[in-house]
């Protein structure tokens, strides 16, 4: 049966029916109470591949005993202190100046916050504070990616490019636009080669500047791979041509490093990766591999010459939050910096990919079900699908990727279902044979997925 005449119909219902499950609504959230390395366990003492590192965030994994440590000497040292009114301590200090020298291209200094989203708000700030201070108030709009998540305060919501994010919302704010999310696999057109995809995508954002004007774009936003937009990895000279049209057209390049910073595509940074030069980088997660709520901007030196301009025009620079570089999360992130370089964590993320992503195509080209394997480093996305041309998704209502999600956890595997992409970001440091054993538990998830949706009739 084709899959577009199957009538709508929600699979999860019946895998419940095949495995005896219960639902969610029906059980409740699943508690999870401890973790060691790449394992977590839940009240009931079933232990799970945590194959997301959370929310793509726990790089180190769990119970790292360094950043634990850091933490308690710390808060009996100084557990709190601020940074307003020329204030300042050591912790924040030294992370600042190691993100610095790490940088993927020459950074001033860095700002601090707890979340991703706070990060990116204070970003868009700052790029509407830059162009003030340069006599150009006027540029004000933000350009992101359709399907992008930047993260949920007001402003971050506004630029993801996320139905659910605006939906009841009345987001996003005026003067925030969506371009093409860059996936050649789902919107290439027949016959279009993925150079010629990458060029038509630049083409059309120079036509939307245009049409906009120049001189009202302050910033555009990109993440060097999209996460939460289904982990797409933008087509071969699509990033090069739009940093090409950023500079003719004088608009900022901010770059959400949230998800891909610290090694999780291959690099301390994904900007070096896919060779983006930012005058914004935003990072947070991996920061503190997720043991302690903190972010961090960093700026460019022409942002930041800006700032010192425009505050000694207007006085108090009007952006402190409390916990800004709190002293607790600045060691705790300064340790994991630590570790991600006595470990080359990096290093290590290049030499796991072809297992990983490699494993992960061997299971493709096994099971029917899957449409396209994508990723770099260790952050890969699966996505399901009736034929592998990218034309032919399963219907909505079906929910075969959540569907897939439940049966991975009965099978021991955490992973997360974005529409029927099944996103994999395990902690860095997991070791060849845990892969494996991601690898095989797929492999069996896989299998029971295309059963369940052939029982239904979507197949
Ligand atoms: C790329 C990206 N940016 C920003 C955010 C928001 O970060 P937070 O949840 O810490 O506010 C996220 C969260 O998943 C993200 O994936």
């Amino acid at each position: 049966m084709r899959p577009n005449s199957l009538e709508a119909r929600d699979l999860t219902g019946v895998v419940h029916g095949l495995t005896n499950l219960k639902t969610h609504q029906e059980r409740g959230p699943l508690v999870i109470e401890s973790g060691k390395g790449v394992w977590v366990t839940d009240t009931d003492g079933r232990r799970y591949i945590e194959a997301m590192s959370g929310l793509w965030c726990a790089s180190l994994g769990w119970g790292e005993e360094r950043l634990a440590d850091v933490a308690a000497q710390q808060m009996k040292k100084l557990a709190y202190y601020h940074l307003t009114n020329h204030r300042s301590h050591p912790p924040v200090i030294e992370l600042a100046e190691k993100l610095i020298s790490i940088a993927p291209s020459p950074m001033a200094r860095v700002w601090f916050a707890s979340t991703g989203s706070e990060a990116n708000d204070c970003a868009v700030r700052l790029a509407w504070y830059h162009w003030h201070a340069q006599g150009q108030p006027e540029k004000r709009k933000i350009i992101a990616h359709k399907l992008a998540y930047h993260g949920n305060t007001i402003v971050s919501a506004s630029m993801s490019g996320v139905d659910y994010n605006h939906n009841g919302f009345g987001l996003p704010l005026p003067g925030f636009l969506h371009v093409e999310c860059p996936h050649y696999w789902k919107n290439g057109r027949p016959g279009e080669t993925e150079t010629d995809y990458a060029a038509r995508l630049v083409g059309e954002l120079e036509a939307v500047i245009l049409a906009e004007g120049p001189e009202t774009i302050a910033a555009f936003f990109t993440e060097p791979v999209l996460a939460a937009g289904g982990v797409v990895v933008p087509p071969a000279g699509y990033l090069d041509g739009v940093q090409a049209l950023l500079a003719k057209y004088e608009i900022l390049l901010g770059v959400d490093e949230v998800v891909t910073g610290f090694g999780r595509i291959g690099d301390m940074f994904g900007s070096t990766t896919m060779g983006l030069k930012p005058d914004l980088l935003v990072c947070a997660k991996a920061l503190s591999s997720a043991y302690i709520p903190i972010s961090a901007l960093l700026l460019s030196p022409r942002v930041w010459d800006s700032m010192v301009t425009q505050s000694e025009r207007l006085g108090v620079l009007g952006l402190t939050m409390t916990y800004s570089g709190h002293p607790v999360a600045t060691a705790v992130a300064r340790e994991a910096l630590r570790i991600y370089e006595e470990d080359d964590i990096p290093g290590r993320v290049r030499r796991l990919e072809e297992r990983f992503l490699g494993g992960l195509r061997a299971l493709a080209n096994k099971h029917a079900i899957v449409g396209e394997v994508r990723g770099k480093g260790l952050l890969a996305g699966v996505e399901l699908a009736c034929d592998r041309t990218g034309k032919a998704p399963f219907p909505r209502e079906a929910k075969v990727g959540p569907t897939a999600q439940m049966i991975g956890e009965t099978h021991g595997l955490m992973f997360r279902a974005i529409g029927d992409t099944l996103a994999f970001c395990p902690p860095l440091i997991i070791s060849e044979g845990e892969i494996d054993e991601l690898l095989a538990r797929l492999d069996t998830t896989l299998r029971q997925t295309a059963e369940t949706v052939k029982a239904a009739g979507a197949m």
